[in-house]
């Protein structure tokens, strides 16, 4: 880690000296319109918070005075590797990346470190590639442990006798995170399932067998479907206490195929989330999600544009820990945000006095 940022602070000093400015962008042109570009690559429009953070970033960053290429991947990889490419020789002079497969931009970063363009990892790590110079994102871990502890509480695991039926549902293997927030929730869970106490009766109990290809809601309900068939869960069936689902949009997938399995509010297995998209509020106020977990993106963004601003000016940008994600290349230094916990007891005071949603978005 301290090679990767002092070589990334260094070439920052050495350019300041070179040009006499301190900042890392004078060496290149400037955007037609005079301002200094900054390229935003998302993932994909199909998922409520790649939409938010697009719009955040735009506006936080135009706000603070640059001009922002955002592009949206549609969840393809080689168009978000032309998109790339198309920022690199268009003139950005920083590169903002949430990669949809994080293994697959080593080589277009390539291009970036030739043209010493800073890239910021943004909410995923992007992996193999030492063109990566901040990651900014959540504590991801903690993301699943406060999954993890809201079905070990609401299931009493310390101290009821059990056994208890769950399943586990997380995102897509090529998504860093999913390493983060699945081990975090089974650092919770597994002493339980070792110990018995905690069945899961699909016996899919790895990340492999518990990944979603592109976090998809479809995949996850048709996963579901068939573990509910193979299993034979049902409100008559067999009981089915809890699934651990580490975001909203599969959370969504289960709960579709548990309401058509004939699940109820009055005995809905507890269900978790992430994100607090608008669809899983609406889930929880109908009691049919349980939990989910809010990460303001406003707060991602603000902090990304915090870290453009630095760069901008030779400065370091912000970081809290330098010591939890490698990219393969060594530890990439990271701004982790606080994720919180919302049931729906805290969607007033977490998403709607914070004028996160209005109250008709999420009726
Ligand atoms: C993000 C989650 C999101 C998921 C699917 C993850 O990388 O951290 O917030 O739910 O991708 O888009």
């Amino acid at each position: 880690m301290k090679m990767k940022f002092s070589k990334f602070f260094s070439m920052v000093v050495v350019l300041s000296m070179v040009v006499g400015s301190v900042s890392v962008f004078a060496g290149g042109a400037r955007a037609s319109s005079g301002k200094t570009k900054i390229g935003v690559s998302m993932p994909t429009q199909s998922l409520q918070r790649w939409n938010q953070d697009g719009a955040n970033m735009k506006s936080q960053l135009e706000a603070a005075g640059y001009q922002v290429d955002l592009q949206y991947a549609n969840n393809e990889v080689p168009t978000q590797v032309s998109q790339i490419e198309n920022m690199i020789t268009g003139g950005a002079k920083v590169l903002v990346i949430a990669a949809i497969d994080g293994f697959s931009l080593t080589e277009v970063l390539k291009e970036a470190k030739a043209k010493n363009i800073p890239v910021i990892a943004y909410d995923r790590l992007i992996m193999n590639s030492d063109a990566v110079n901040y990651y900014a994102s959540f504590d991801n871990f903690r993301v699943g442990t406060f999954q993890g502890t809201y079905i070990e509480t609401k299931l009493n695991l310390k101290t009821a006798a059990g056994p208890f039926n769950i399943e586990l549902v997380t995102g897509d293997s090529a998504d860093n995170n999913v390493n983060f927030f699945f081990n975090g929730a089974l650092s919770i869970l597994k002493p339980y399932i070792d110990s018995g106490k905690v069945k899961v009766l699909s016996g899919q109990t790895t990340l492999a067998q518990a990944a979603t290809l592109n976090w998809s809601t479809e995949e996850s309900q048709k996963r579901f479907e068939n573990i509910i068939t193979s299993v034979g869960y049902g409100p008559s069936g067999v009981k089915l206490d809890a699934v651990l689902c580490s975001n909203d949009s599969t959370a969504n997938g289960v709960t579709n195929a548990l309401v058509n399995a004939g699940y109820t509010r009055a005995n809905f297995p507890i269900l978790t989330g992430q994100d607090c998209d608008k669809p899983s509020v609406k889930n929880m106020n109908a009691g049919i999600q349980a939990m989910s977990v809010f990460k303001d993106t406003r707060t991602l963004a603000g902090k990304v544009v915090e870290m453009v601003n630095a760069l901008a000016k030779g400065d370091a940008p912000p970081v809290n820990d330098t010591q939890t994600y490698n990219n393969g290349t060594g530890i990439i230094p990271s701004f982790l945000c606080d994720p919180i916990v919302v049931e729906p007891k805290d969607i007033q005071a977490a998403l709607i006095d914070s004028g996160y949603y209005t109250l008709a978005d999420i009726q």
